[in-house]
């Protein structure tokens, strides 16, 4: 049987620094579903179609560190928007989660649409504040040249399409734990989302 832990929620919440650390503790493998779209995005971007872009994508193109930057992450959530271009990435995203060592996928639509049956289902939220403020520190630690007001910007206008996108926006599903990271240290968020996944893991067996 496959163990999915499915991790949503908006702008550098800190999911992926979550995600990361949850699948090296038990294990599992890690899709950071935000690096398709902004493979894509960045493909747009030098040119190409979206859903041609979507339709080409190679697993060798999310390992590109110029993936990160701000403009990537723009024409992401612009991408992101066309229903083509989220469905050609269904399957990529849902043979993944059936990996036999377990998985955990993050991104705005894992508990919601990707994988509805996930395991487990958590939604890891913080102030657009602190969100715009850790990434920022992000960003400058690897030489980037922002300022603390455009990231802050940057955060709050993707929140804004992710959410009122007419597929497959950003939600919580139903069933999903809230997980509020403003006031907490990456290490107490990490045990949270932890203990979180051990209760589910215990109670399957
Ligand atoms: O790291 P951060 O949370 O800032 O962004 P990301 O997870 O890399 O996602 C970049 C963009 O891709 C988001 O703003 C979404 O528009 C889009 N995305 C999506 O629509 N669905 C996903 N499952 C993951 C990302």
């Amino acid at each position: 049987m496959t163990f999915t832990v499915a991790i949503d929620g908006p702008a550098a919440a800190g999911k992926g620094t979550i995600s990361k650390a949850v699948a090296a503790h038990f294990g599992f493998a890690h899709l950071d579903t935000g690096l398709l779209y902004r493979a894509v995005g960045a493909k747009v971007l030098a040119g190409g179609a979206p859903a041609d872009m979507a339709l080409a994508l190679d697993p060798v193109d999310l390992e590109d560190d110029s993936l990160r930057t701000p403009a990537v992450a723009q024409a992401a959530s612009e991408v992101a928007v066309i229903p083509a271009v989220r469905s050609l990435l269904v399957d990529f995203q849902r043979k993944f989660a059936a990996r036999a060592e377990g998985a955990v996928l993050d991104g705005r639509d894992i508990g919601t649409v990707i994988c509805p049956d996930a395991q487990v289902k958590m939604f890891v939220t913080a102030s657009a504040e602190c969100r715009a403020d850790r990434r920022y520190k992000e960003l400058t630690g690897k030489g980037m040249d922002v300022t603390p007001e455009g990231v802050l910007a940057d955060v709050k206008e993707r929140d804004d399409r992710d959410r009122n996108r007419a597929t497959a926006p950003l939600l919580p599903a139903d069933d999903a734990v809230l997980l509020d990271t403003s006031d907490l240290t990456i290490e107490a968020a990490i045990a949270r989302a932890v203990a979180i996944v051990e209760t589910a893991k215990n109670a399957v067996g």
